[in-house]
């Protein structure tokens, strides 16, 4: 069995933090999406993976290298334009042979792995086997409609009137029956081969196609509360360690917390779970639980909690940061104050409360 990651993309779209880089390199506790899916495909027993990249390829080779330290071979194979998923099998045809796969979009973060679910697959061998999980916003993804047994009957594509909550995931496993649907569909409205019409081709053609409904995914829809939610659940299971980091006597470090090598820690609290990345600088900080810090930031005199903070940014004289989402290189620093005096009415027993 064999694994094809779809990496590609324009990587254009404004969301907070990937309109400047690809959305597959996203960190979540600070690694990327991606990561998390190449784990999740050596962890199942698969080694041979193609990755399809498009616009960010360059920045996409340089984070996964061979794939040798996931304990993978990976094969990249270029899409030229965004054509779509079923189109990204098209063209990985060669790759792919006649072996079963999985198929799996690096910008989906699935919480527990997909051992299970390669397993199950590997057993029973359907034609196509997708994801399914209960989302808010069903209009955002590939929308299934089950029948009163749970089989699927029909899939749509980014619904107007979606009949159900049920998301298409992006992990989907094949035979190579697949090949001959993703040949046989015409493009969408958005001008892609959608992998959702090959697999509803399959389904007309009454083929076996199966669905698993899960918990615990995630992608970046732009939803900065969500991606928040993510990393909290994910800083939760990570391995405190201070080892090779230069933490010195007038900090404290309380539960959970992770601080890389290379990072300096000078008169600070820091209370986990919580990551600090190499190279960064957290002095006369407070950092709370549920904070992400990336690589080279730098974090002084300032108080940060249950936020991201992406590489090279830097957080200077602010208290305090809350619930927020920091670009890489972004710098934060308070406003310069200007003379103000406040004129007042006020009734007799009022309470004001006045920010000085
Ligand atoms: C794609 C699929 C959609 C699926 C989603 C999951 O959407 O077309 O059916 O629900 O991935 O990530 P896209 O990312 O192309 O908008």
């Amino acid at each position: 069995m064999k694994a094809l990651v779809l990496s590609g993309g324009a990587g254009t779209r404004l969301r907070p933090i990937t309109h400047t880089s690809a959305k597959q390199l996203v960190p979540v506790a600070n690694k990327p999406v991606l990561f998390y899916g190449l784990e999740a495909i050596a962890e199942a027993g698969i080694t041979e993976v193609g990755i399809i990249v498009g616009d960010t390829a360059e920045e996409i080779r340089e984070a996964v290298g061979d794939g040798s330290r996931f304990g993978l071979d990976v094969t990249y194979i270029p899409q030229a334009e965004p054509l779509g998923l079923a189109h990204a099998v098209l063209i990985a045809r060669d790759f792919l042979g006649d072996d079963d796969f999985v198929m799996y979009l690096g910008d989906n973060f699935i919480v527990g792995g997909i051992a299970g679910l390669v397993e199950e697959f590997r057993a029973d061998r359907p034609e196509a086997q997708i994801l399914l999980t209960r989302v808010p916003n069903p209009t955002a993804f590939g929308v299934a409609e089950l029948d009163g047994d749970g089989r699927v009957v029909a899939l749509e594509e980014k619904p107007k009137r979606p009949k159900s909550d049920l998301a298409l995931v992006g992990v989907y496993l094949f035979t190579p029956a697949v090949h001959e649907a993703v040949r046989s569909i015409q493009p969408s409205w958005r001008g892609e081969l959608e992998i959702t019409h090959a697999i509803q081709w399959l389904i007309d053609q009454r083929r076996d196609v199966r669905s698993t409904t899960i918990r615990g995914y995630w992608k970046d829809t732009g939803n900065v509360t969500d991606m928040l939610e993510v990393n909290r659940t994910v800083l939760e299971t990570v391995e405190p360690s201070v080892e090779g980091a230069d933490v010195d006597d007038d900090s404290e470090i309380i539960g959970r917390v992770r601080i890389e090598a290379g990072a300096k820690v000078t008169g600070s609290r820091i209370v986990g779970p919580v990551i600090i990345g190499a190279g960064s600088v957290i002095s006369g900080a407070y950092v709370g639980p549920f904070t992400s810090i990336a690589q080279n930031c730098r974090i002084e005199d300032s108080e940060i909690e249950y936020s991201i903070v992406l590489q090279g940014a830097s957080i200077a004289g602010v208290r305090r940061v809350e619930a927020s989402l920091i670009g890489h290189d972004v710098e934060v620093t308070p406003a310069p104050r200007s003379p103000s005096a406040h004129r007042l009415v006020l009734g007799d027993h009022s309470k004001v409360q006045i920010s000085s």
